[in-house]
Order: C-alpha cells, then sequence, then structure tokens
C-alpha cells in the first residue's frame, strides 16, 4: 500500500505552519551544514524543500541548489540563477546521479514509509565524498510543561493518526543506522530540543500541526469534537512545551 504525505497540503495555513518549522530549526540546520563547509562552487540538492529558508539560505552563501519537492508552491518564486526547482516525488520519480556535494531533508523521510529505499536514491545523487544530512525528529522527549490531560490526548490521537499513514515517530533515533545501511561512511547523528512557551514563533508549527489534522483526526474517530475544542483553545493559552528532539544524520560518500 503506497502512504501519502499525511498533511493537508490545501490547508490555508501551511505556509504558517513551515514558517514556525523554520524559526525552530534553521539556526541549528545553518549551523551545520556551514560546519560543512557549504559555500560557494557547491552544488546543493535540498529533499522536501517546503518554504524554501534552506535553499535560500545555501543560495546565499553562494552554492547552486536543487530544490526538489512534491508540492513546489512555496519555492517556485525562489528560482533563479543560482536556483532550480523541480517538482519531484523523492519516492519514485528520477534525480541526478552522482552530482552533489550535499544533500540535505529535514522533517520529511519520517513521513515516508519507503524512507530506507529513498535513503539510497539520495546517496546516489552525491559525488564521491558528499555529505548526506538527514533531519528526522524523535518524539519520545516532547511534552507539556505541567499537568495539561487534554492535550496529552491530543498528542497521543494525532501521532495514531499519522503512524497510520506511515509515520515513524521515532525515525530519529534510526536515521543514522540507516545511512550507514545505505553505505555511508563517517556517520554520527546530532541531536537538539528546545522548550518554548506559546508566545515564541516556533509554537506555531504545533498548533498549526493540530489545527491541519483535527479534522481528519476526529473524523477517524480517534478524538471526540469537544476535545478538538478543548485543545483548540488550550493551544491559545499561554503554555510551554518540550519540542521533539530533531535528530541531525551526518554522513558522506566514501570517496574512490
Ligand atoms: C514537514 S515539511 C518540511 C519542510 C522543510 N524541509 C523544512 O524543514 O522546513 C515536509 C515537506 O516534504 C514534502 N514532501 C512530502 N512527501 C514528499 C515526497 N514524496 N517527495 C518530495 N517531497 C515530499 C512536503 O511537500 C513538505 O514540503
Amino acid at each position: 500500500m503506497t502512504h501519502e504525505y499525511v498533511y493537508d497540503q490545501s490547508f490555508a495555513e501551511e505556509r504558517a505552519r513551515l514558517a514556525g518549522m523554520e524559526s525552530l530549526w534553521d539556526p541549528g540546520t545553518q549551523a551545520l551544514l556551514a560546519e560543512l563547509g557549504v559555500g560557494p562552487d557547491w552544488k546543493c540538492l535540498e529533499v522536501g524543500a517546503g518554504g524554501g529558508s534552506m535553499v535560500r539560505w545555501m543560495a546565499d552563501r553562494g552554492a547552486t541548489v536543487l530544490a526538489v519537492d512534491i508540492d513546489t508552491r512555496f519555492v517556485e518564486p525562489l528560482a533563479s540563477e543560482r536556483i532550480e526547482v523541480r517538482q519531484i516525488d523523492i519516492r519514485t520519480n528520477e534525480l541526478p546521479q552522482a552530482e552533489f556535494d550535499v544533500v540535505h531533508a529535514r522533517l520529511v523521510l519520517e513521513h515516508l514509509p519507503e524512507r530506507r529505499q529513498i535513503l539510497d536514491r539520495l546517496a546516489a545523487t552525491l559525488r564521491p565524498g558528499g555529505w548526506m544530512v538527514i533531519e528526522d525528529y524523535d518524539w519520545s522527549c516532547f511534552g507539556f510543561e505541567g499537568d495539561e490531560p487534554g492535550l496529552d490526548r491530543v498528542t497521543e490521537a494525532i501521532m495514531a493518526f499519522m503512524q497510520r499513514a506511515g509515520f515513524e515517530p521515532r525515525y530519529g533515533r534510526q536515521v543514522v543506522a540507516d545511512m550507514a545501511d545505505a553505505g555511508l561512511v563517517d556517520v554520527r547523528g546530532e541531536g537538539r530540543a528546545r522548550l518554548i512557551s506559546s508566545r515564541d514563533p516556533g509554537f506555531e508549527f504545533f498548533r498549526l500541526s493540530f489545527e491541519s489534522l483535527r479534522g481528519a483526526v476526529v473524523e477517524a474517530g480517534l478524538l471526540t469534537a469537544e476535545e478538538a475544542d478543548a485543545a483548540s483553545q488550550r493551544f491559545g493559552a499561554d503554555i510551554r512545551l518540550v519540542t521533539p528532539l530533531l535528530m541531525a544524520g551526518l554522513g558522506r560518500k566514501a570517496s574512490v
């Protein structure tokens, strides 16, 4: 059975949901990629480019970027001399071979059950010595500050719903092993998590992820409409949460 990406691409606030994600994680991702040396003359492949903040950052450093996504509406306006945008389903569509200095995918593979095969496909896009950086969540440390039984219930229901669609909530702790299995060398993992309040721009990622999925989760019988309404109100209050751990798996293609 083929599973589709669980988030509704027609959700009116999808760009704002992606912006929340970017504000939480861009600084750390940029630090990792800067450390690898991303800059002029680098050829980068950004997979599941989403809102395109990392694509813009790579190009601003002088790199050329191929940005691919199944839904390219937010990255198309970025197309320029240094940025090429292609609508690509990473599970099946053809990709350039042995070309890139770095391939990066953040919060993409955890959604796709074909993730292990996708790693083989991404490894094939790298030139010898090129870097792979795959970032995905491990949700086991996620939670709200204090006693929030209503929000805990919603978290459980959403996780169950997403898992039915092929989501792997702990892929962050598996990604390094999968990268080694895909033949990458010098593999290592580096994780980061944050404790944020509802005033933090990154909180919008959690609130809007809930708003995007709530209708479908209620329809699936995993949550009542009353529980969803109560959670929606609570998300508007002054609360704090610990984010999932975002694990970055790093490795490189062996030089020949
Ligand atoms: C959670 S968002 C992450 C966006 C971006 N990587 C970031 O971290 O800001 C996941 C992205 O993967 C894309 N995506 C989902 N399934 C895909 C597929 N099969 N092929 C290519 N892109 C896909 C979605 O359209 C979405 O833009």
